[in-house]
């Protein structure tokens, strides 16, 4: 049987959510027979892994090192076979500017958007509020803020010189949708379990938000989210799975559909939306990680 090395934890901001991620999916890996050998990824990686010589990395990281194209280049370097996407598709799905403007080039949705520093945002107060300013490559909604108006811009919020993505808030609905291997799986849409604001902040919190699956939408939005989805897959060239979220104004018809960003590294917790979309398509668990193992492989 394959020996797999399950790379969790990490040295990003969201090293805790990953070691969830990451022990859920070698627990299956291991009840489907694998060996298993279970690795906080440190800066000792490399050396650990050459010691391991796993036939397979199953890659349950998110954020900095883990989903940017990082450890994808180590493992390319080292010949052993990873889960998920490799260095190009990582890079660019993490860089939301680059990532935004294929999608543009492709003729997918955007919101509208500006890249700056929190010194030329102060400077040029670029679009008109209610806008989002988010750093350009953070995952789960680090530093992500609403601006109401300009004059609720507190600089402090961001370091000095950091690049910001400015874009247009989308009001409506919060919509995400994976893709495993070349098909889009389902489309689920996030609300906030109070009946609050459709703002994001409640997506995080426990008991925060309520998963519609498969989300209540005219029919051919549903189809055109599935759509967008795996394009967005298809123009960075993710590879297994990829999740993409998206926001959808409904006073707007199709043209209030919006792609916000391609995630490269889905939560693998067990009640992560991948995963609970995989179940929704008779997909468990334990067949979604093996699945996932069995399409590993690196770049030449
Ligand atoms: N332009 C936007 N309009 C409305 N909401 C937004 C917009 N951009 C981001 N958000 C909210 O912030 C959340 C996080 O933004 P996202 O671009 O997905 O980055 P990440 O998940 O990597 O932090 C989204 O799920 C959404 O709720
Ligand atoms: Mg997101």
């Amino acid at each position: 049987m394959k020996h797999v090395a399950v790379l969790m934890g990490g040295l990003s901001a969201e090293r805790e959510i990953s070691l969830v991620s990451g022990r859920a999916c070698a627990a299956a890996l291991e009840e489907a027979g694998y060996r298993v050998s279970r690795v906080d990824v440190g800066r000792d990686v490399d050396v650990v892994l050459r010691r391991l010589a796993p036939d397979v990395a199953f890659n349950a990281l998110h954020g900095r090192l883990g989903e940017d194209g990082r450890i994808q280049g180590l493992l390319d370097l080292l010949r052993i076979p990873y889960t998920h996407s490799g260095v190009r598709a990582s890079a660019i799905a993490m860089h939301k500017p680059t990532a935004r403007l294929l999608f543009a080039a492709a003729g997918l949705p955007v919101a509208e958007g500006r890249t700056c520093s929190v010194e030329e945002m102060t400077r040029t107060r670029p679009l008109e509020p209610p806008v989002v300013v988010k750093p350009v490559d953070e995952g789960s909604s680090v530093g992500v803020t609403l601006l109401e108006s300009w004059d609720a811009l507190d600089p402090q919020t961001w370091p000095e010189g950091r690049e910001l993505l400015v874009e247009r808030f989308v009001p409506g609905h919060e919509l995400t949708c994976a893709v495993l291997g070349d098909e889009p799986l389902a489309v689920t849409e996030i609300v906030p379990a109070s009946g609050g604001l459709y703002d994001w902040r409640a997506k995080y919190e426990p008991g925060g938000s309520r998963h519609l699956l498969p989300a209540p939408l005219p029919k051919r939005i549903y189809e055109r989210v599935l759509e967008i989805s795996l394009a967005a897959h298809r123009v960075l060239g993710c590879r297994g799975v990829s999740r993409a979220d998206l926001r959808w104004d409904p006073s707007r018809g199709e043209e209030g559909l919006v792609l916000l960003e391609v995630n490269t590294q889905p939560g693998m917790t067990p009640t992560s939306l991948l995963p609970e979309q995989a179940a929704f398509r008779g997909i468990s668990f334990r067949d979604l990680v093996v699945r996932l193992v069995e399409m590993a492989r690196c770049d030449p």
